[in-house]
């Protein structure tokens, strides 16, 4: 556990227990967090694009999601294709148990012909399973800008991985979240209904409920900088006192300082150079840049 290093570290997989999944909703409803609204309206306005890329020769696909989430924006798509008659299978995969059953509840009940095969697990168990050969081509779809929450060598090797185990043809959209002022940014990351700090906070919440700890919520704060040099948004937990903490289930004492801080996200931004050598030094061709009207984030289509 990353308490023991200096600085030190939780990381942000821990965050998605039933109440972080919840509260990670409320945020992408947040007026200040514009990621998610943004990725509507790109899904929303390039629908059909986005079906003509999938089926350039009528071959089946398979819409393979990683961290789908409650889906609400893959539901455009699904909507569309369904009412188009594509002819494709839907496969959401996600660590968090209650946000993919939710999802499949409503799949279900929305399309109760689609093709549907969700699995709860992480993106790299995920991605090992994508090696089995299929007929279908494979569209991998990484939305909500989870590919920010990598650093920049775990992207590359994400889509290293995903080159590998893809065929020829294959296809990836990610959603990333662009540089932009950064007073948006630091915004998304500072609601005002204090969402994101109860998000953050929750984590130790997570701790002392799994692991036998006894932090004490109120003596930690929530603190998000982002810098518009390295296009990082970070967030932390501040110890508002010096404290000793006692985590039972690891037979663990941890100590901090007045101010001492967890890193506990790195959320990135990128720029248009940086994602065109991402797919280039992961082996893929950019085929597709779809944009948002303000400009604040893209969808982009990576063919293998
Ligand atoms: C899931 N991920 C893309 C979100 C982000 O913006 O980095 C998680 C989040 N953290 C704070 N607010 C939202």
């Amino acid at each position: 556990m990353g308490l023991q290093t200096t600085p030190k570290r939780l990381s942000s997989r821990f965050f998605y227990d039933a109440e972080g999944s919840r509260l990670f909703q409320e945020i992408m409803h947040a007026p200040e967090y514009y990621l998610t609204r943004s990725e509507y309206e790109i899904l929303n306005t390039y629908k059909e694009d986005f079906l003509k890329q999938f089926t350039p020769d009528g071959r089946p696909f398979e819409l393979v999601e990683l961290g789908a989430g409650d889906g609400l924006k893959t539901k455009i798509l699904l909507g569309f294709f369904a009412d188009k008659n594509a002819n494709f299978a839907y496969t959401p995969v996600d660590i968090s148990v209650d946000a993919l059953e939710d999802l499949v509840v409503d799949v279900r009940q929305k399309w109760p012909d689609l093709r549907l095969n969700p699995r709860h697990d992480d993106y790299f168990n995920a991605l090992q399973q994508l090696s089995e050969e299929s007929d279908a081509r494979r569209v991998v779809l990484f939305l909500g800008s989870n590919i920010g929450n990598f650093t920049p060598d775990a992207a590359l090797d994400f889509y290293q991985q995903l080159h590998d185990r893809l065929q020829p043809g294959d296809l990836v959209l990610t959603g990333f979240d662009l540089q932009k002022h950064p007073a948006i940014i630091h915004a998304a990351y500072n609601d005002q209904q204090g969402l994101t700090r109860a998000f953050n906070l929750n984590l130790l919440r997570r701790i002392n409920r799994e692991l036998d700890a006894d932090f004490n919520l109120s003596a930690f704060d929530h603190y998000e900088v982002y810098n518009p040099e390295t296009g990082e948004a970070r967030s932390y937990l501040v110890s508002q006192k010096a404290q000793t903490v006692q985590i039972g289930a690891l037979d663990m004492k941890v100590s901090f300082e007045y101010g001492e801080i967890i890193h506990t996200e790195i959320s990135r931004k990128f720029t248009r150079a940086q994602i065109e050598n991402l797919a280039q030094q992961a082996g893929f061709s950019l085929i597709g840049w779809f944009t948002d009207s303000n400009g604040y984030f893209a969808d982009v289509v990576f063919e293998r």
